[in-house]
């Protein structure tokens, strides 16, 4: 094995990915599978992910999809139990799973407020507690890395709800590298900048897309397979091994832009 295979092997691991039937999710998951892992698609819609877990298979790799709502605490437990018991162990958590609306403030009502805090915020408090308490129990250790966005940092036009939501997911990420770190689990978050994908399509008009292209120094969007190197580097024990409570950008530049 070369110096670089070794420094960012995931062999022997398995990977669990929330939201993992979804654009960048699966992608990520393929981005794993590549380095060495299992990988277990987790999402209440597991449609998009068949054509991800065929690629992994295809090249040899090894990919489940399992029915998960981070909304029902009950079935995040189920597949937590099912990885564990199928594969031994679980090593990697990735919370990718989100939605997103772009309803002007004064109307934004109680439900559409309930469901992107429950999925995006609450989601992600789930999905660690169930997965931290098994990472603790098993003793091996582990890499957990939430998917915040750009928007965590400054709240963004129109989505609202969502820019809380993934404010909440960076503070959530520090809070629990920093408990957590005794038991060698790392804690951190990818923000990415904007890469088309089905929670945003309807949001990303023409208009929307020459203001984005205006504030990105790289002035395009981020291809999904561009958010591969962050996350193999995150879920490395070897190569992230002293970064914990990481909000890693890939953005193209977003967040450095200024006038
Ligand atoms: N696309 C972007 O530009 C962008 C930018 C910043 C952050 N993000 C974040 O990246 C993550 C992935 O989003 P995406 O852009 O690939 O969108 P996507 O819509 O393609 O994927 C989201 C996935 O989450 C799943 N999901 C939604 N609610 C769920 C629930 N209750 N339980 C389980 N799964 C659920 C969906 O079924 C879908 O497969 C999200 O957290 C999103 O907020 C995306």
């Amino acid at each position: 094995m070369s110096y670089i295979e070794d420094l960012f092997s995931l062999k022997g691991k398995t990977a669990a990915i929330f939201g993992g039937c979804g654009v960048l999710g699966g992608e990520m998951a393929i981005a794993l599978a590549g380095s060495g892992a299992k990988v277990a698609f987790f999402d209440r819609n597991k449609e998009g992910g068949r054509k991800c877990k065929e690629k992994i298979e295809r090249a040899g790799g090894e990919a489940t999809i399992i029915y998960a709502d981070v909304m029902k605490k009950e079935t995040v437990e189920n597949a937590c139990d099912e990885i564990r018991s199928m594969w031994g162990r679980i090593d990697i958590l990735v919370n990718a799973a989100g939605i997103n609306s772009a309803t002007p403030f004064l109307e934004i009502d109680n439900d559409e407020w309930e469901e992107i805090m429950a999925v995006n915020l609450k989601g992600v408090f789930v999905a660690c507690q169930v997965f931290g308490k098994a990472m603790i129990e098993d003793g091996n250790g582990g890499t957990i890395i939430n998917i915040s966005s750009v928007s965590s940092e400054i709240p963004l036009s129109k989505v609202f709800t969502y820019s809380i939501t993934k404010s909440g997911v960076n503070n959530l990420t520090k809070y629990l590298a920093r408990e957590w770190a005794e038991y060698g689990i790392r804690v951190n978050a990818i923000m990415p900048g904007f890469f088309p994908a089905n929670q945003n399509r309807k949001i990303l008009t023409e208009e929307r897309r020459k203001s984005i292209f205006n504030h990105t120094p790289m002035n395009r969007f981020g291809e999904p397979c561009e958010l591969a190197g962050a996350v193999v580097w995150l879920a490395s024990d070897k190569a992230s091994s002293f970064v914990t409570g990481a909000i890693i950008p890939v953005d193209g530049g977003f967040t450095a832009m200024t006038i």
